[in-house]
């Protein structure tokens, strides 16, 4: 099974699926994609020796992405951080076969605009006693496709943003990649 990462940023969990799956005798990381050219994600393609693809608006059509990975025997995607919507012939392409991480306990906190700090800074001005994140399958509408897992953590009165993104993440870390082989193997 080939996994296809897209994502716009740093990449910590890019890095994390990639270790998970690396001697992994089924699944793999096949491609990484990202919008963002300055992406650590793209350093990190590069260090692992991982085919990338920048996908730039208007370069490419939709449609012909689509059978890009099709073309490379892409069966499955993962979404770590990525911020550009999903084009929908993708979506059609890839039923059920597309999944998202998301830093917050959807359905609370998410939608358009709500990605990164965004999403800690109100979780933290709410005053929220927990956050914890949600991998939920991708539909054509921001954080709206069906949930497969949550992994809360409690927060303390003390807690700014930046340490509620951190303590998010750690669980992304940790449960990500084995959710992947889950979907993938079951
Ligand atoms: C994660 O918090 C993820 O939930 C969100 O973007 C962040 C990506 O971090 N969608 P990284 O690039 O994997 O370090």
């Amino acid at each position: 099974m080939k996994i296809a990462i897209f994502a716009s940023g740093g990449g910590s969990n890019a890095q994390k699926i990639i270790n998970y799956f690396r001697h992994h005798p089924k699944i793999g990381v096949a491609l990484i994609v990202s919008n963002n050219t300055n992406a650590g994600v793209i350093d990190l393609a590069q260090k692992e020796d991982i085919p990338f693809y920048i996908l730039q608006d208007g370069e490419l059509e939709e449609e012909e992405f689509s059978e890009v990975l099709v073309a490379l025997n892409i069966d499955f995607i993962v979404l770590a951080g990525f911020l550009k919507k999903i084009p929908n012939d993708i979506i059609k392409a890839y039923p059920n076969k597309i999944v998202n991480i998301h830093p917050a306990l959807l359905p609370k906190y998410g939608g358009k605009g709500m990605y990164g700090m965004n999403v800690h800074k109100a979780v933290v001005e709410s005053g929220e006693k927990e956050s914890g994140m949600t991998i939920h399958y991708v539909n054509e509408n921001y954080d709206e496709g069906s949930i497969i897992e949550q992994h809360k953590v409690e927060l303390s009165f003390s807690d700014t943003p930046e340490d509620c993104a951190k303590k998010v993440l750690s669980l992304e870390h940790k449960f990500f990649a084995p959710c992947i082989e889950r979907l993938l193997t079951e």
